[in-house]
Formats: structure tokens, sequence, C-alpha cells
């Protein structure tokens, strides 16, 4: 059975629809949710579901990046995963910390990637627009939001569409689309999840 750690920033939906993925004949199960910020409502949902949750607050380390991926990686190997999902997970790894973890470190970024990396990729999409936006799982690398791509799930964009009605439909696919590709990974196939 894998072990599979999440890490997010805040309200952690996409760490939610992880874990409520792991059951039965699934080949993974969630060893761990960790925060970067105390306050993230990821906190409260993983522990209702019984989860073990850890915070690695971010601020105590200042400018100190190296001191808290440190940190970060000793909580985590406590934990043993054997994969690790960020979700939601706000903060840039270094390619230190990347490499620790290389080959088994999944994330899912709200853009059809390589479009939009980096941060507003919903205004953006509409700024260009963009008739399909969507949302990418890729393995991290030290390259930001660079890695083999996983999975994609893609979405119309809408006359109308705000940054934020773009944003809550592409959600309900990464909630579809993350747990499909985990559940992929951990079973040894890296073929890519296409959903249109
Ligand atoms: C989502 O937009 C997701 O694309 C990005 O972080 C945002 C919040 O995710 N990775 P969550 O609700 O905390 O999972």
């Amino acid at each position: 059975m894998k072990r599979v750690a999440i890490l997010i920033s805040g309200g952690g939906s996409n760490m939610v629809a992880l874990a409520e993925s792991m059951t039965g004949d699934h080949p993974a199960r969630p060893c761990l949710v960790l925060s970067n910020r105390p306050g993230a409502g990821g906190l409260a949902r993983a522990e209702a579901m019984g989860i073990a949750t850890a915070l690695v607050d971010h601020r105590r380390f200042g400018a100190d990046r190296a001191g808290f991926e440190a940190a970060l990686a000793q909580v985590l190997d406590a934990a043993r995963p054997d994969i690790l999902c960020l979700a939601g997970f706000m903060r840039v790894l270094t390619e230190g910390f990347v490499g620790r973890y290389a080959g088994r470190m999944l994330n899912i970024h709200p853009s059809l990637l390589p479009k939009y990396r980096g941060l507003d990729t919903h205004a953006r999409a509409l700024e260009a627009g963009d008739e399909t936006h969507g949302c990418t799982v890729h393995e991290v690398t030290p390259e930001l939001d660079g890695g083999p791509i996983l999975g994609q799930a893609r979405v119309p964009v809408l006359a109308g569409d705000t940054p934020e009605t773009l944003a809550a439909r592409v959600l309900v696919q990464e909630h579809r689309l993350y747990p499909l590709v985990l559940r992929r990974f951990a079973g040894g196939d890296r073929r890519p999840v296409l959903l249109s």
C-alpha cells in the first residue's frame, strides 16, 4: 500500500478529493496532511477525516528557505511517504528539496500547462480570450510548473466569465482529475489522464 503525504496551504478541497478517493482497492492511503499555514482550513478537514496532520509555519523561518525546507523534510520523512501531492500548496520549493522527492512528487496547477505557469491563471486566460481553459497535474521538477504532464482536464470559457466563475469551473475538474492521476500513478502507470 503506497503512503501519500498531501501538502496544503489553504482550504484543501483537492486534499479532501484525494483523501476520499483512497479507499477500497485503491493502491494508496493518505499518511499525512501537512500545511505551511497555521490557519489552513484543510488541517481541520483532515483531522475530521482521521488523517494525521502537521504544521510547519514558513513564517517562523523568515527568509531562511533552506531552514523551512529542512523542517518540512524532517516532518515528511517521519511519515515515510512514497508519494507527495502538492494540493493548493503555495510555497515555491527549491531544487534541493524537489530533488529529495524526484519522481514521486505531484502538483495540480489551474491551467492547461505549458500555458500560464505561475499565478493568476484564470485572469490571464480571460485576458487572452481563450475559449478553453483547465487544469494540469504534473510531476514536480525544479522548473516551476514545468514537470512531465500526468493529466489534464479542459473546461469551456463562457461569455461573461470572471476569474472567479472560471476558477470555480476549473476546480470541479481538479477534483475529478487529481484522484484519477494519483490512482494511476500509485499503480506505477505514468500515462497521462486526459479529460475533456
Ligand atoms: C486551486 O485553485 C488549485 O488549482 C490550486 O490551489 C487552489 C486551491 O486549492 N492548486 P485547494 O482548494 O486548497 O485544494
